[in-house]
């Protein structure tokens, strides 16, 4: 997939065969790998390839809170980190966190805090640490899709995973799972995620604009693209343990 590395804006987000750019149809979403348990020094961790996106979680947890004075008496607390790497982007990215960042890192938390107990983790906290390495547009999708694997890798009691795709507009045209330039150039952008165990919405953001009708038919296409990613993570969940099992039994389940 061709990773369009300046902010050049093209004029058209649709070739001449109606596809878009990066050669998919307007509901096809870029190519998703997930795996779990890549991190040793982690209580858990995922990673993910999304399109051009590279992203890394770590979690830890349930343990200390520090500093003290954030823990809680009655509940746990969870914090999220969500930061990009220096070479990420195509114009460096400084590397202390700035007002992006730590506002996705909140976004992230809103998005990830139901599925867990905290009432059960009183004085204890969660932190997800997620880095991403290279980012084409969806990374706050990503990274919400991906913390919710590092955190069933770490064994946290979670409610169910969520998961989280953008749709929107582009030319016109709805679309679902938009790339980097598709996110800057397009029309609208709506990233959302959908919590499995009340298939409730744990986040919903929008930019740009879209009439009524079309907003209808994009949380559709969301729920459609979430469904498909949803099996992607389950598999990635699944594929962690029949590795070991074949480990263990020596190789003797393999087909
Ligand atoms: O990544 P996401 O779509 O959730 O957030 P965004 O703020 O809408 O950013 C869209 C894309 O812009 C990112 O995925 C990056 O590819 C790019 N970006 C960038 O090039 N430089 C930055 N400092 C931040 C984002």
């Amino acid at each position: 997939m061709p990773l369009i590395i300046k902010d050049e804006y093209p004029e058209k987000l649709f070739r001449e065969d109606g596809k878009r750019l990066d050669g998919r149809d307007k509901h096809e979403l870029r190519p998703i790998k997930m795996e779990v348990g890549v991190l040793k020094n982690a209580d858990g961790s995922a990673y993910l390839e999304w399109g051009n996106n590279k992203i890394y979680c770590a979690v830890y947890g349930p343990r200390d809170v520090h500093p003290h004075y954030l823990a809680k008496p009655d509940k746990g607390i969870l914090r999220v980190f969500y930061r990009m790497s220096t070479f990420s982007v195509f114009e460096r990215k400084r590397p202390a966190p700035g007002r992006r960042e730590k506002e996705i890192s909140m976004v992230l938390t809103d998005c990830l805090e139901p599925l867990l107990f905290l009432e059960l983790y009183p004085g204890n906290s969660f932190e997800v640490f997620i880095n991403v390495m290279d980012a084409d547009g969806g990374t706050r999708c990503a990274c919400a899709t991906v913390a919710a694997l590092a955190l069933a890798d770490a064994g946290v009691p979670m409610r169910s995973l969520v998961t989280a795709v953008a749709v929107g507009k582009i030319d016109g045209e709805l679309v679902t799972d938009l790339s980097g330039i598709e996110d800057k150039a397009g029309d609208a952008d709506l990233p959302c995620a959908i919590t499995w165990f009340n298939e409730e919405f744990s986040l919903l953001q929008f930019d740009g604009k879209m009439d009524l009708k079309e907003f209808d038919k994009c949380l559709i296409l969301a729920k459609n693209a979430l469904t498909k990613i949803h099996e992607i993570q389950l598999n990635a969940l699944k594929n962690k343990y029949i590795a070991i099992q074949e480990e263990y039994s020596g190789g003797k389940n393999k087909k």
